[in-house]
């Protein structure tokens, strides 16, 4: 059976652009056809300036909210990512084949970095080994297929790499894993800057809708969408970036064609209605049921503690191999 391996950072609250690009298909596909785990990376929300109790805080949420979503632990394993320590461990081993300059290329650290020092903040060196952590994640479950958002494509074909390049120098240890990513919804944009993925950030963003926001919170956000200065309704990234996320968004949600679906209207303000819409009816169930689980928080821990107790039995095989390959001496 194939096994899935996703996760998701507790550095924000979720957004719309983590389940159209990622949640949505955790549910709907891969716990379904898969072998499949899902993990709250909160060591990955370490490596920028950070508030312990809001990263603890988000950790929880962010499992309450791929419950809502519909994970099922009944056919998946959901986890915190700190609970499993084979995680570090074999990172530790892959930081020994992979190369100081191959981390200063990813697109990510240097947007990161960047953001971190004109904030006055130092890099953290973590922020740099941020995606040998990432493939460590991934390896350590002999993950075949890992279902991101296009953001994340560079980090899994770095991943890719240093899975081959263990196995040529150390012998076959690694499965070799490829990213799997969404037809639609793959970049979701901001609502203020179509330019700009969206993300979520630590300040409350008029651009960006998070899965726990009210209706008309959201209402509010798509009205205030910002469209560029055209009066045609027509799909074009590069003419018009704002309109054609509003189509992507609409269609994601209710599953036509960007294009198609730009023919049926004759007005900005028509497509924002809509879209707002579209996504009040995707989510309500969603919020619903995370208003259920937010009445019995001892549900969502016991999920992540028989998570975390599977996901160390599944990755300690795979760690045991990588030590005993790289060249140390197993405890006796
Ligand atoms: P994170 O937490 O930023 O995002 C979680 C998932 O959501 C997707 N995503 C988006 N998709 C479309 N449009 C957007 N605007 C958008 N924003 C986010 C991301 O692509 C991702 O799939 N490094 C990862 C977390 C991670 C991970 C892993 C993922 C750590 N270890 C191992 C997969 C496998 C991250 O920061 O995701």
């Amino acid at each position: 059976m194939t096994r899935t391996f996703s996760g998701v950072k507790p550095t924000g609250h979720l957004t719309l652009g983590n389940y159209l690009g990622a949640v949505r298909r955790w549910v709907e596909t891969d716990q379904h056809r898969s072998e499949a785990l899902f993990c709250l990376v909160d060591l990955h929300a370490l490596t920028v300036e950070h508030d312990p109790a809001r990263v603890r805080r988000l950790t929880r949420q962010g499992a309450s909210l791929l419950l809502a979503a519909g994970l099922d632990p009944r056919l998946c394993t959901v986890f915190v990512q700190s609970q499993v320590d084979a995680h570090t461990r074999l990172s530790y081993l892959l930081e020994c084949v992979a190369a100081d300059g191959e981390m200063r290329r990813m697109i990510q650290y240097k947007e990161k970095a960047r953001r971190e020092q004109e904030r006055g903040g130092g890099v953290r060196l973590s922020l740099l080994t941020y995606p040998v952590l990432m493939a460590a994640d991934i390896l350590a479950y002999r993950t075949d297929e890992v279902p991101v958002g296009e953001d994340q494509a560079q980090h899994v074909e770095l991943t890719r790499d240093l899975a081959l390049r263990f196995n040529q120098r150390y012998g076959a240890t690694f499965v070799v894993p490829k990213a799997t990513l969404p037809v639609l919804g793959t970049r979701v944009r901001d609502l203020q800057d179509p330019l700009s993925k969206m993300g979520k950030s630590g300040a409350e963003s008029a651009g960006v809708v998070h899965l726990l926001d009210e209706p008309e919170v959201i209402r509010r956000k798509f009205l205030r969408a910002v469209t560029d200065s055209g009066r045609e309704v027509v799909y074009d990234r590069a003419v018009s970036p704002g309109i054609a996320n509003l189509l992507e968004i609409l269609a994601a949600c209710t599953g036509g064609r960007p294009e198609d679906l730009a023919a049926d209207y004759s007005s900005y303000g028509a497509v924002k209605k809509d879209t707002a819409e579209a996504v009040v009816e995707l989510l309500a169930p969603l919020q619903k049921r995370h208003r259920e689980l937010a009445a019995d928080p001892g549900q969502v821990d016991a999920v992540l503690r028989a998570g975390a107790e599977r996901a160390r039995e599944m990755a300690q095989p795979t760690v045991d191999a990588a030590y005993r390959a790289i060249g140390l001496l197993p405890a006796a």
